[in-house]
């Protein structure tokens, strides 16, 4: 049985003190949901989100991490820097770091086994552009990135990968993919899953769906058989849209 797993990708949004105030909402709000919930705040927000959120049921993640675990790497976070600050998850392959910082799968991948071998919880994105959707490659896009993204990957650590589907044209456009199209990617996800490693890591896998997620539309995507989870980014920033995100089933 696949546990419903909600998180929240806050992006470059939330100074320390704002993160505090969402935090703080948060832990009240969400106590005793049936949901693993889990919060990644811009790094500079993490020590004071940690701090408010210790003992409570939301998790806090990263939004990035370094290839590499220390040196030369001028504005660069590394894994043990997560690991002392508490942090149990980071988000690695997201498309505003393949888009715009130009990561490709290779180096995603360095990351993924990284971030593993500190004994995090990885949530790698992977998704496909309006383009690529329309000239019928969703699924060998998404292919392509997670048979890379997780390239060396031992079927053991597929325990603490978390796959998330954000299709680059439903992310911050107000355009939610339907539940169908996204199920169906998801069924396509779980079944390379497989492939690559076995049933049980297929069926164990949860896999998350990210892009315009809304109080609104939240219950629809989860009711779909193979969506277990969402990434929520413009709406886990304010409270009153990410708690009925969260607790959706109540
Ligand atoms: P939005 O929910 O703002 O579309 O963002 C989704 C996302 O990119 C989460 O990582």
């Amino acid at each position: 049985m696949r546990r419903t797993y909600i998180a929240g990708n806050w992006k470059m949004n939330k100074t320390a003190t704002e993160g505090v105030e969402l935090a703080n909402e948060l832990k009240a709000a969400v106590a005793g949901c049936n949901a693993k919930v889990l919060v990644a705040p811009p790094f500079t927000t993490i020590p004071a989100v940690k701090e408010v959120l210790a003992g409570s049921n939301i998790l806090v993640g990263a939004q990035n991490m370094s290839d590499n675990e220390s040196g030369a790497h001028t504005g660069e976070i590394s894994p043990a820097m997560l690991k002392d600050l508490g942090v149990d998850v980071v988000i690695l392959g997201h498309s505003e770091r393949r888009a715009i910082y130009g990561e490709n799968d290779a180096f995603i991948n360095r990351k993924v086994k990284l971030a593993l071998s500190y004994g995090f919880e990885v949530i790698l994105c992977i998704g496909e552009t309006l383009e690529e959707r329309e000239s019928g490659k969703a699924e060998a896009v998404c292919l392509t990135q997670l048979v890379g993204g997780l390239e060396g990957v031992a079927k053991e650590d597929m325990a603490n990968i978390v796959i998330a589907y954000e299709p680059v044209w439903a992310i911050g456009t107000g355009k939610t993919a339907t539940p169908e199209d996204a199920d169906s990617i998801h069924a396509f996800i779980r079944k390379e899953v497989e492939k690559l490693f076995d049933k049980q890591a297929a069926d164990d896998v949860i896999i998350q769906y990210g892009g315009s997620v809304k109080p609104d539309n939240v219950k629809d995507l989860m009711a779909k058989e193979n969506i277990d989870g969402a990434l929520v980014g413009g709406a886990s920033l304010k409270s009153e849209l990410f708690v009925p995100i969260v607790t959706f089933d109540k």
